[in-house]
């Protein structure tokens, strides 16, 4: 298991200003701002990290980041919808959606890393019925988009 280094983010109180509104309403104010900061602690990306490390680790060394701008290079999204990739809205192919959670690649092949990577490269030559096309995608490339899709649970 990856640990959570979350660790947060102001450990220092707010600097005691004096305030003409008293301290009741600073005391809001402090609570206002602790409550967001929970509100938006899923919004702060430690648990993306773990799984940024995770997909890196899993596919020998792809990076998320990249493979998320690979994916708009190649125009992924001009058939699939895939989440966190901003244009990737088709349904021509099915949605990207959850993709590290799912057991096969193209119903034919398990989805693992390797697999995975492979897929992305030639996917007619795992199953010459796919209308997914081969889009000479490089396997640099192949395997920084694998890890962005391991990333999607
Ligand atoms: C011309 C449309 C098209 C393009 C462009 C395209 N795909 Fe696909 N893709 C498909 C279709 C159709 C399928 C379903 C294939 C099947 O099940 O045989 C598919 C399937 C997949 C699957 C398996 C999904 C599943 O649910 O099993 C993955 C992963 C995938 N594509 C990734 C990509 C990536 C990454 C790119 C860009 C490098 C890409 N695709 C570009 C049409 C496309």
């Amino acid at each position: 298991m990856a640990t959570k280094q979350c660790k947060p983010r102001n450990e220092e109180s707010p600097s005691p200003q004096p305030s003409p509104l008293g301290t009741t309403e600073r005391g809001w104010r402090v609570s206002t701002l602790l409550l967001l900061m929970f509100a938006l602690l899923p919004l702060t990306g430690c648990e993306n990290e773990a799984d940024i490390q995770a997909a890196t680790a899993m596919t020998g060394g792809g990076d998320p980041h990249r493979g998320a701008s690979a994916i708009r290079a190649y125009g992924c999204g001009t058939c699939h919808t895939v989440p966190g990739v901003r244009g990737a809205d088709a349904l021509v192919g099915p949605p990207l959606t959850s993709m590290a959670q799912r057991a096969y690649i193209g119903g034919v092949m398990k989805n693992t890393p390797v697999n995975m990577i492979r897929w992305i490269q030639d996917p007619p030559a795992v199953d010459s019925m796919t209308a997914m096309p081969k889009l000479n995608v490089s396997e640099a490339d192949a395997r920084d988009i694998a890890s962005y899709l391991f990333t999607l649970k």
